[in-house]
């Protein structure tokens, strides 16, 4: 187990097209831009932040599982469509037990009715939506300041 803490931030389908995507509903900025501010922030409070994205499900759950092991204390994830649809990587997230925030750049509440429901917010810390890319923002500052909490 390595000795700094650090925290994952997971995005799902998709979400590698943000820039391009449905701007009226996820903005301008692209994964890259958002990850680097991320990536900023973590630096500023001296906390290690990896940001992961897949198209594929059984690879989101392997970046999970290997949280067990890799120093990962806290999760920001935005599980995109796989938030309305998947059960294994709820499980997934269940399983490993670490405290995580769930990201919605769009308000998933004002959209369509299969966006309302999550298999994810119940087990979730906090549920951050509509708010953009700032709300990648808000959920890692939460974690750092749990992080900092507990240390
Ligand atoms: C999303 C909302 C989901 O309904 C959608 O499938 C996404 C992105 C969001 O960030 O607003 O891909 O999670």
């Amino acid at each position: 187990m390595p000795d700094q803490q650090s925290i994952l931030v997971l995005h799902g389908p998709n979400l590698n097209l943000l820039g391009v995507r449905e701007p009226q509903h996820y903005g301008a900025d692209t994964l890259a831009s958002i990850n680097e501010r991320l990536v900023a922030l973590g630096q500023a409070h001296g906390i290690r932040v990896e940001c992961f994205q897949s198209n594929r499900e059984y690879e989101l759950i392997e970046r999970v599982h290997a949280t067990l092991t890799d120093g990962t204390a806290w999760i920001v994830i935005n599980p995109a469509a796989f938030t309305h649809t998947s059960v294994a990587l709820r499980d997934a997230i269940a399983g490993v037990k670490k405290p995580f925030v769930e990201v919605h750049l769009s308000n998933v509440h004002a959209r369509e009715a299969f966006r309302h429901h999550s298999y994810f917010s119940d087990l979730a810390a906090g549920v951050i939506c509509g708010l953009g890319a700032r709300g990648y923002e808000f959920a890692l500052q939460h974690a750092l300041a749990q992080l900092q909490t507990a240390s």
